[in-house]
This record gives structure tokens, sequence and C-alpha cells, in this order.
């Protein structure tokens, strides 16, 4: 890698959107947040574990729209990581992804959240699983919905918002 590159920008960049136009995200463009997550790191280098569900297709967003109560905040598109339900990867490897995601998001200018309240909701309706093309040992980790944003999230400190030891 280059030296100096940063990809802070890109970082800093990305703030939860939880309003989205409802125009399509560009199909170029879902290709490199697909890139982004295959590009995630994984526990042990077990890639069977984690599997990702693009979903465009109206239909289906409503119906997860409908079960988790909108919590994809009406996206036109939904990255969802899906995991092996019985791994003690599976959800580290699906928030590293999910964040892959949204940076990639972030730069390309569209907007993304992370919701763990979705994927919670989603998991309680085997047969909507089923329909996403997952297998009965997989559940939701996280939904990613994507788009273009319809709100710019108000300014916050990001210097200091956590605490950091330094020794
Ligand atoms: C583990 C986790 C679960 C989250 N679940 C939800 C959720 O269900 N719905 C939602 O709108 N945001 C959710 N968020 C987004 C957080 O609310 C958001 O990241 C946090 O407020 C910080 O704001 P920022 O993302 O703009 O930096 C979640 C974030 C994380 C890391």
């Amino acid at each position: 890698m280059e030296r100096g590159f940063t990809m802070l920008k890109a970082i800093a960049q990305r703030r939860s959107v939880r309003k989205f136009l409802a125009e399509p995200v560009d199909p170029h463009e879902v290709d490199e947040l697909a890139a982004a997550f295959q590009a995630a790191p994984c526990g042990m280098h077990k890639t069977e574990v984690l599997r990702g569900v693009i979903v465009t297709d109206q239909q289906l967003r409503q119906e997860i729209e409908q079960v988790s109560n909108n919590a994809c905040y009406g996206a036109p598109l939904l990255f969802i990581l899906a995991v092996q339900k019985d791994s003690p990867f599976g959800e580290r490897d699906a928030s590293v992804a999910a964040e892959n995601v949204m940076v990639q998001a972030a730069g390309l200018s569209l907007g993304s959240v992370y919701v763990m309240s979705g994927a919670m909701a989603l998991n309680k309706h085997p047969e909507l699983l089923k329909k996403l093309g997952l297998p009965t040992d997989f559940q939701a980790a996280v939904i990613v919905p994507v788009g273009k944003p319809a709100e710019a999230p108000a300014a916050e400190d990001r210097i200091q918002r956590y605490q950091l030891i330094r020794k």
C-alpha cells in the first residue's frame, strides 16, 4: 500500500443515515459495496461462516420492513450480513464486514446505517430468511440499509467520542 495512503476521510465521513431517497443505488456502486464486503477479514479464515445478501427487490424489502417495523428506513438497498448460528466468529465477522460496506458507501457519498434491531426481527421469520436464499443454519446478524441520503446528520465531536487509553 502506498505510504501516506489514508482511509480516514471515508471513515470520518461515515455517519448513520436514517432517511433515504427512493432512487436505486447505481449498479457499479453496488458492485463496489460487494467488493468491500468480500475484502472483510474473518476469524481463522473461515469464509463459510459469513454470507451477504444484497436486496434491491421491492417486494422483499417491503416484507423485511413489515416484519421489522420499518427498521431499515425505506432504503432502496439492504445489505444483509448473515452468519452461521453456531459460529463463535459469526457476529464479529458480520460487524467488520458491515463496517467495510458502510465506509465504502460513505466513500461513494451514499448513506448507510448499522441495523441490529432489523436483523433480530428478521430472524423471527424463517420463511423470509429462506426467501432470501439463506440455509436454515444461518441467521441475520446485521442489516446495512444503503441509499442516497435524504438527511445530513448533525455535526458531532468525533475526535474524543470514546475514552481512549494510551500507555
Ligand atoms: C451494534 C450496533 C447496533 C446498532 N443497531 C442499530 C439499530 O438497530 N438501528 C439504528 O437505527 N441504528 C443502529 N446502530 C447505529 C448506532 O445508533 C450509531 O452507529 C451510533 O449512534 C453512532 O452514530 P454514527 O454511526 O453516526 O457514528 C447500531 C450500531 C451498532 C454498532
